[in-house]
């Protein structure tokens, strides 16, 4: 029996795009490139399954390719509102993600950039690397300490879980947070995690706020000016999420005037372009969204991938299913 057709979109680590090689009839990227809209049509039309990542817009315009041959979107990454999920769904395509492997990774980031951005990790870096430090001293660049200090989750699924974990277990922080589907207790309870009725509540509270709402219309600006004046000013915003939750102009202003006190990004609206106030800001810690960005988490994201295409091609259902 002839081997189903993949196309997978971009680059994927060796040991996933071997493993790709030996289940499909797969087609690669060798080069890297973004597709284009005409590119991941012609992919629709000819391949039984496609996998995209994150940053392919496979929009309902992308899905309107004629004819249709794909089935399944095998998408290599968690988030997926990069995919129109209705478009899909009219069009009979299923739509399966990557949860999990990607959780302790993008929990790690999300940590690195709180303790970064509290301490002066990069603005400390450049400042040796640019060969100004003249040496220590009582007042030299002084932080904020993190351990101890209340971390408010805007979102408490996995990633925030596995966050809250770190921070409570490893830095002895209070946990509160903020989510219409909140945990089971026993996982509130093991964080001894507070919930807040609602997300002003956490913004106003916590020392360290960080975001773990899926991106797409019904966060769009989440975190406004309004949201934004509520944070106490000796306060930061951590975002491993989706860069479109905050409106960046007025988080620029709120970093400007003191309204916070710094910001730890991974993600930005319009991404890969950052917006240009940013880079010359030093309370901004900015990460090319590196949130799985482990070779382990990145094969184990490739595997979950083929795992979920494989098993629409043997008649199961996939574990990852969207729609
Ligand atoms: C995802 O999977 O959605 C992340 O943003 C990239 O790992």
């Amino acid at each position: 029996m002839s081997k189903p057709r993949v196309i997978i979109t971009r680059k994927w680590p060796e040991a996933a795009e071997a493993e790709a090689k030996k289940l499909f009839d797969v087609q690669l990227n060798k080069n890297d490139h973004p597709m284009t809209v005409a590119e991941l049509q012609e992919a629709l039309r000819t391949a039984d399954a496609v996998c995209p990542t994150v940053s392919d817009t496979i929009s309902a315009e992308v899905l309107s390719a004629q004819p249709l041959k794909c089935k399944i979107l095998g998408n290599f990454g968690v988030g997926f509102n990069h995919i129109d999920l209705n478009a899909a769904k009219e069009r009979g395509i299923i739509v399966t993600n990557t949860p999990d492997v990607l959780t302790d990774c993008t929990a790690d980031i999300a940590m690195t950039l709180m303790l970064m951005v509290a301490r002066r990790a990069g603005e400390g870096e450049r400042h040796v690397r640019n060969r100004e430090w003249t040496g220590w001293r009582p007042t030299h660049m002084m932080g904020t300490k993190v351990t101890g200090k209340t971390l408010g989750l805007i979102g408490m699924g996995r990633i925030a879980r596995a966050m809250a974990h770190k921070a409570h277990h490893g830095f002895g922080m209070k946990i509160i947070f903020n989510d219409p589907y909140p945990p089971p207790k026993e996982i509130v309870d093991n964080l001894k995690a507070e919930s807040r009725n609602t997300m002003e509540d956490v913004l106003q509270e916590a020392d360290f706020v960080s975001l773990h709402c899926p991106g797409g219309k019904e966060t769009y600006h989440l975190i406004n000016k309004e949201r934004l004046a509520l944070m106490k000013p000796g306060a930061f915003l951590i975002n491993s999420a989706r860069g479109d939750v905050i409106d960046p102009k007025a988080l620029i202003n709120a970093l400007k005037k003191g309204t916070i006190a710094g910001a730890g990004l991974d993600v930005y609206e319009g991404e890969p372009k950052v917006q240009e106030e940013f880079l010359t800001m030093n309370n901004v810690i900015l990460f090319p969204h590196l949130g799985s960005a482990s070779t382990e988490t990145r094969v184990a994201m490739g595997m979950r991938a083929i795992e979920n295409v494989n098993a629409y091609f043997n008649g199961e259902k996939p574990r990852d299913r969207v729609v």
